[in-house]
């Protein structure tokens, strides 16, 4: 490559600064969500300033100047609305800190600041601090993830309440406030997914908020959950959703549809595979309706900064999983390989894609 000119460097030091320290943003969030400063701004009436913000969460008045810092920091990633009266600043919620206030309802529980806190813990932190030295070692066997390899425990798995059980139980909070948020509006943008069908399996269907919301919506549908026992043991008993212990290698609930929701990114492709020819057996063929229904990100679909949200969202899992995000010729083959006929790419919800499969 040529010597860059003196602007493109002057503008390539800047960009650097970014990149280096845009590690700082998820750091300021975290300590917004740690003061509770969206749900002070929501209590005081939806704006505040840094002095009633100062005020509201008891906070020593020394701390005025930095907190100002920190929330124009915040304004300045998006996550607050700012305007200047005078030179004194007011802060407002903007849909991404509404997010962010304490027992936020919509259609459920939808606070999501178990997310922030998790992905910025020192776990998810230091697994990613330690990717360069991932990458140089040769590992025998099934490769583990970096989190894996550094901190001796997996995700979601027993391990990790065994490692830290705060950590474990923050880490399912987020899982739930990411996976249960939104399915009401899946529903809606979706009815033909769902109309006409007679059952459904939620596949990992964890405590049954998904098949809740589906049965609320389509109350025709028989739904079954199935999930590990640990987790159907605690699932509640309400008679109307049938739930089964079981394990997804081995055999799935029989019904017109499956469904797997924010599940297949979780496993590699030869995981996916076996899960998917298990789900082919339990479904009856196309013409009677049977399909799968999987709702998960499609890598490459977007631009802009959803594309830059789902390819962040592929190193999440690369640093704390063995799954990854797919694009949609990795999601055929996939499809293909578990000898599924043909796939239909329904619709977009936000950052996931619905996608039907048919056997
Ligand atoms: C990411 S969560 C799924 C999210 C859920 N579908 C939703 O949208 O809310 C993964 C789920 O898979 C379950 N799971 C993991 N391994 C499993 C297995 N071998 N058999 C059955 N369920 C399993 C976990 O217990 C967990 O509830």
């Amino acid at each position: 490559m040529a010597v860059p000119s003196d602007a493109e460097l002057l503008q390539a030091q800047a960009d650097l600064w970014r990149h280096t320290l845009c590690y700082l943003t998820p750091m300021a969030l975290r300590c917004a969500v740690e003061l509770g400063i969206p749900t002070a701004i929501h209590r005081l009436g939806g704006a505040a300033s840094p002095s009633d913000l100062i005020a509201a969460l008891s906070l020593p008045p020394s701390k005025l100047s930095f907190l100002g810092r920190l929330l124009s920091q915040l304004a300045t990633a998006g996550v607050f609305d700012s305007t200047d009266d005078m030179g004194t600043a007011t802060y407002r919620l903007k849909p991404i800190s509404y997010l962010l206030v304490d027992g936020v309802h919509i259609e459920g529980d939808a606070c999501q600041t178990a997310i922030v806190r998790a992905a910025s813990s020192r776990y998810y932190v230091e697994a990613a601090l330690g990717l360069s030295e991932w990458f140089k070692k040769d590992f025998e066997g099934p490769v583990p993830s970096p989190f894996e390899d550094l901190h001796g425990a997996t995700i979601f798995d027993d391990s990790m309440a065994l490692l830290d059980p705060e950590m474990d139980k923050l880490v399912h909070e987020a899982k739930a406030s990411h996976n249960h948020m939104g399915i009401g509006l899946v529903l809606r943008q979706c009815r033909e997914l769902f109309q006409e069908l007679e059952s459904l399996t939620d596949l990992c269907g964890g405590d049954g908020t998904t098949a809740r919301a589906i049965v609320r919506a389509y109350p025709h549908i028989k739904c079954t959950v199935m999930d590990l026992p640990k987790v159907i043991d605690k699932a509640p008993a309400e008679g109307v959703i049938k739930y089964v212990a079981g394990d997804i290698f081995h055999a799935v609930p029989p019904a017109q549809a499956v469904l797997l929701k924010s599940v297949l990114h979780l496993w590699s492709d030869e995981d996916c595979i076996k899960i998917l020819a298990q789900c082919k057996k339990a479904i009856p063929p196309r013409g009677a309706g049977g399909k799968v229904i999987v709702i998960d990100i499609v890598l490459s679909s977007a631009s802009g900064l959803m594309l830059e949200t789902h390819h962040l969202v592929d190193m999440l899992k690369l640093v704390m999983t063995r799954g990854r995000q797919r694009d949609e010729k990795d999601w055929s083959d996939i499809f293909m390989k578990a000898g599924f006929s043909e796939y239909k790419v329904f619709k977009k919800v936000g950052a996931r894609t619905v996608i039907e499969v048919y056997p």
